[in-house]
């Protein structure tokens, strides 16, 4: 038994390396298909196959990468990833659930490099052509907990090597970003257990699930109103 949504919902999860941000994710994506949803998972930079490409050279190019020219591979990458995978499963009633998107940018590029904020946001609003997420989950701490928790990765990308002082600009960054617009962008206290944390996240979901699932217009998977 399935629950079609007529039109489907676009859902970040945004915050700092090592906040959560992939295991709230995945526990979201197992919650939502299995009360029938139609659930697509994806992530930027990278969830196309030319997104995938640009994420190699954003994140572990060999040469220098200016800020203005790592901004418009971002941008770039989204652009793509709009047309190509969220449109399309939003058209189909799909919730599309999003490992960082443009607020992500304009908290590194913007607050963290120190690019204009306004400049951002007219090229994330040309990206996004209009539709902005409809909900975004932030999940913040400090970023030398954070750190912690993803060191024993290995390698670390362009942006994990950047130092402490840049964390905490991006850190603030978010939270602001979060001050200006607190019905689509919920905090949550990233030193919280992820179980803890799951129904959290769940709630505010089904807050914005629930008056589309009562609508007349919404049919379940075999074409019935529901
Ligand atoms: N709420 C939590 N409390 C403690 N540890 C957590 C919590 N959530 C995730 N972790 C652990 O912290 C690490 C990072 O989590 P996760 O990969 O979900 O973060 P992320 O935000 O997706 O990081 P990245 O941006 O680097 O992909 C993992 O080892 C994960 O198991
Ligand atoms: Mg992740």
């Amino acid at each position: 038994m399935g629950t079609l949504l007529k039109q489907g919902l676009f859902i970040t999860f945004e915050g700092l390396d090592g906040s959560g941000k992939s295991t709230q994710l995945a526990l979201c994506a197992e919650a939502l298909s299995a009360q029938g949803y139609k659930v697509l998972t994806t992530r930027n930079p990278g969830g196309t196959a030319f997104g995938q490409e640009l994420r190699q050279i954003l994140l572990h190019s060999k040469g220098p990468v200016f800020p203005l020219s790592e901004l418009l591979l971002f941008i770039a990458d989204r652009a793509q990833h709009m047309d190509e995978v969220v449109f399309p499963a939003l058209a189909q009633g799909t919730i599309v659930l999003c490992d960082r998107h443009m607020d992500s940018t304009l908290a590194y590029q913007g607050y963290g490099r120190g690019l204009s904020i306004d400049t951002i946001r007219d090229l994330n609003h040309i990206a996004i052509q209009g539709k902005q997420p409809d909900l975004t989950f932030l999940f913040d701490a400090e970023p030398a907990v954070l750190a912690q928790r993803v060191n024993h990765r290995g390698q670390a990308d362009r942006m994990e090597g950047e130092k402490a002082e840049f964390h905490n600009k991006v850190r603030a960054g978010f939270l602001d970003l979060a001050e200006q617009e607190p019905q689509r962008i919920r905090v949550f206290n990233a030193l919280e257990s992820p179980e803890a944390l799951h129904p959290k996240v769940r709630q505010a979901l089904e807050a914005l699930l629930k008056p589309l699932a009562s609508l007349p217009n919404q049919e379940n998977s075999r074409g019935q109103a529901v």
